[in-house]
């Protein structure tokens, strides 16, 4: 008998979810991950007493009452909800699109008021088009939600995003804009959202607690794996599984620069994006307001922020969001068939399956795989 029934390479989320059930049923996991800590992505440093969400701000939010109900098995969730502010050359929106944005942007007050101005600005706009097909992404969302709205809160945002003009993006990037008719700044739609009560690390820990763990091991440098374990669970690049025999998968990313602050309350609200070209960042994340309210914000008199700027992604570099065009689509089948073949091994995960996913997702994915 081998000495473990599943080695687990990746501690994220995915990895840590599957060795929680593993273990429930009674078999014997090793956990294994080349990062100095447990967590995958959603791992958060204290920096302060304050949870810094290391690798980008992560905020749990689902309508899967399962999922939902598992999390919170685990741990307690607080009551945060991601209501993010629109900074565009000192001006403040509230985002998503909702009837504080309009008041703020037209000064109307109704709802009636809001879809009159609305629908002036989309015929507007399809006049300068005269009739013909948005040919970009600037058309597309000029159609969608007008000038205005556009050149305030969408066009230096997502220029800063893709690196490129929204004239020279194509218009299929924007599907829909909703708009909400309603004072209501809750960014989900969901039912449920929120942060583990003391951060995600509470998480972690509660999925991994028994399970064996080994840090700073990578699966690469580990030998034959199928000499210690029946089955193996890979939550790492699928294209570094076959050696990118087949080429490399391309990513985009974020780089952080986080600072400590001496000041209580940096910027009142823990997402603030700023929407002008001319800022080189796209968002100031202000991590305490994840997970501290009112006097509590003041009780901890430092902060930490940290600014997020688009980068271009080269290998080396941490892979964040799968580039979804054709040759990196059709690079992923090829090696999504090659993984097909492998016996015993799962692959999951949002690396593994060259996939952007939600956490609950990659939860409601874990919880359901087969064993
Ligand atoms: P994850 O990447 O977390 O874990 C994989 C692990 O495998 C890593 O720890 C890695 O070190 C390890 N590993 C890889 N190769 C290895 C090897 N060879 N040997 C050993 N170990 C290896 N979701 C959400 O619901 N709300 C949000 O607000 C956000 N925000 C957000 C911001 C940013 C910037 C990103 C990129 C993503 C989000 N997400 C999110 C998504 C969320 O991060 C994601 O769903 C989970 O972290 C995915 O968990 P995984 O276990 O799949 O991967």
């Amino acid at each position: 008998m081998k000495q473990y029934d599943y080695l687990i390479v990746g501690s994220g989320l995915f990895g840590s979810t599957l060795a929680y059930r593993a273990q429930q049923i009674g078999k014997r996991c090793l956990v294994i991950d080349k990062r100095s800590h447990i967590g995958g992505n959603v791992y958060c440093e204290s920096i302060e007493g304050i949870n810094v969400h290391k690798y980008g701000a992560h905020i749990f939010h689902t309508s899967n009452k399962e999922v939902w109900n598992f999390v919170n098995s685990i741990v307690e969730f607080n009551r945060y909800t991601n209501s993010p502010v629109a900074n565009y050359k000192g001006q403040l929106y509230n985002l998503p699109f909702n009837m504080n944005t309009f008041y703020q942007m037209w000064g109307v007050k109704t709802p009636e008021e809001a879809e009159g101005k609305l629908e002036e600005q989309r015929a507007e706009a399809k006049a300068r088009m005269n009739g013909r097909e948005p040919q970009n992404l600037e058309e597309q969302a000029q159609l969608l939600i007008g000038k205005d709205i556009y050149e305030t809160l969408i066009k230096g945002y997502t220029e800063k995003q893709w690196g490129r003009e929204c004239t020279e993006l194509p218009a299929f990037i924007i599907k829909r804009l909703p708009v909400r008719m309603v004072f209501d700044n809750n960014y989900f739609n969901d039912k449920y959202q929120g942060i583990p009560v003391g951060g995600y690390n509470k998480l972690i820990e509660g999925l991994l607690d028994g399970t064996e763990v080994r840090l700073n091991t990578d699966f690469f440098s580990l030998g034959d794996w199928r000499d210690i374990a029946e089955k193996l669970v890979y939550t790492g690049p699928l294209d570094e599984y076959f050696n990118y025999k087949l080429g490399r998968l391309q990513y985009r990313t974020v780089s952080f620069e986080t600072t400590v602050e001496d000041t209580a309350n940096y910027q009142g609200n823990a997402v603030v994006n700023y929407t002008e070209r001319e800022i080189p960042y796209t968002r100031v994340i202000e991590h305490k307001h994840f997970e501290m309210f009112g006097q509590e914000v003041y009780d901890c008199q430092k902060t930490v922020i940290s600014k997020e700027y688009s980068t271009e992604w080269k290998p080396g570099m941490e892979p964040y969001y799968p580039v979804n065009d054709e040759r990196n689509n059709n690079l992923a089948e090829q090696y999504r068939q090659l993984a097909a073949k492998e016996r015993n091994v799962i692959f999951g995960g949002r690396l593994a399956e060259y996939k952007y996913y939600d956490m609950a997702p990659i939860i409601e994915h874990a919880l359901t795989v087969q064993l």
